[in-house]
């Protein structure tokens, strides 16, 4: 068998330990493997590379992907270049399917998030024999306990949090890091418990301005002139919107979020008297090798991709549940968020330990047990 692998959507450390896993995998099988470039591009572009043993020694520690991803690339509404052009998009996935039949193939493995695997199950359904297999730092995917990446991303804002203490102390200040994460706190939650964090802002906890305010005064009034608050970039306050930074057209979300924290420093600057400042970390968080963790997690999911290739399983996405790799059909997998629970034991955690989510009700309940 031939088989070609892509990585499609945002990057995150680990896609390379999974192309690895699927290649070292595949050829143990006596397969022939190629990878296409940019996403789907390459796969309606026809344009990929072959990768043998060599090609993936050693990439195991390497971020980003080695084989290029794209975020707007959809054979079924397809834009040439320059992005954001005023061509309008087409539908090219016959000129996929014919790619994919001329190169001989007999599956494609479509690394990805949500959009990514979307386009795969559209695949699958018009007759593409297609593996899924999982990945975003926000670690929001309700089909697998975990994905590989963000483990990576927690320890690159853990480490922000550790940072910002000691200057944040030195001189008296609020200072905020933003994490990513879209519309899951994952990160913005780990790393607030890991971190220490005295405030922790979420998508899935809208917050009251004036709980913020309070959490730090209440600080204060206990000798601690300092407060660290880290804010997902999909936090919002309850009655208000979220912060949009971009749009980015033919995106499969096109929202791209980021800012909120400025709007809390100014806040909190003019209630408190205290000096705040910002940090948003954004890209940092994808950058750099994926963690001991997510290595093994990865591999693992390449290993489980080329068995259910080996026993044509098509259509399904591997995912990792109760401490063992397993597979979900990719059309229950998409489109379905898993998010942070409110009144989740490790919200409870965090506020056992006294930190905040600036939401004095969502305190409440937390108390009485919930
Ligand atoms: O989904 C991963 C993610 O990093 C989000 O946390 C973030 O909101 C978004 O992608 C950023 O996208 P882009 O790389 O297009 O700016």
């Amino acid at each position: 068998m031939k088989i070609g692998i892509l990585t499609g959507g945002g990057d995150c450390p680990g896609l390379n330990a999974v192309v690895r896993g699927v290649t070292k995998s595949a050829l143990r099988f006596g397969w022939e493997v190629i990878g296409f470039r940019d996403g789907y591009r390459g796969l309606v572009e026809k344009d990929f590379v072959e990768l043998g043993d060599r090609d993936v020694s050693g990439i195991i520690i390497r971020g980003g992907t080695i084989l290029g991803t794209s975020n707007t690339a959809n054979p079924f509404a397809y834009t040439l270049p320059p992005l954001g052009s005023a061509e309008k998009s087409r539908d090219l996935s016959k000129l996929a399917f014919k790619n994919f039949k001329d190169l001989g193939l007999g599956a494609l493995v479509a690394i990805g998030g949500d959009g990514t695997l979307t386009m795969a199950q559209q695949l699958y359904k018009r007759g593409m024999p297609v593996i899924g297999v999982p990945k975003t730092i926000d670690n929001d995917l309700s089909a697998t306990d975990v994905t590989f990446g963000f483990d990576s991303a927690l320890k690159v804002a853990t480490e922000a949090v550790d940072r910002v203490h000691t200057t944040a102390e030195s001189h008296n200040r609020v200072m905020i890091v933003e994490t990513m994460g879209r519309y899951a706190g994952w990160i913005a939650l780990r790393a607030g418990i890991a971190g220490g964090g005295d405030i922790i802002l979420l998508p899935e906890i809208p917050y009251r301005a004036e709980d913020i305010v309070a959490a730090v005064l209440e600080r204060k009034r206990h000798g601690k002139k300092f407060s660290i608050i880290v804010a997902a970039e999909g936090a919002r306050p309850e009655k208000g919107e979220l912060t949009v930074t971009k749009v980015v057209k033919g995106s499969p979300d096109p929202l791209r979020l980021g800012g909120v924290s400025y709007k809390i420093a100014e806040l909190l600057e003019g209630k408190t008297g205290l000096e705040s400042r910002v940090v948003v970390l954004g890209h940092v968080q994808r950058g750099g090798e994926p963690t001991p963790f997510d290595r093994w997690l990865a591999t693992g999911f390449g290993v489980k991709a080329a068995e259910l290739l080996a026993k044509k399983q098509f259509g399904q996405m591997v995912s990792f549940r109760d401490f063992g790799f397993t597979s979900v059909s990719i059309a229950e997998a998409v489109g379905k968020l898993r998010r942070v629970s409110p009144k989740s034991q490790e919200v409870r955690t965090a506020q056992a330990v006294g930190t905040s989510f600036g939401n004095s009700r969502i305190a409440k309940r937390g108390e009485n047990g919930h």
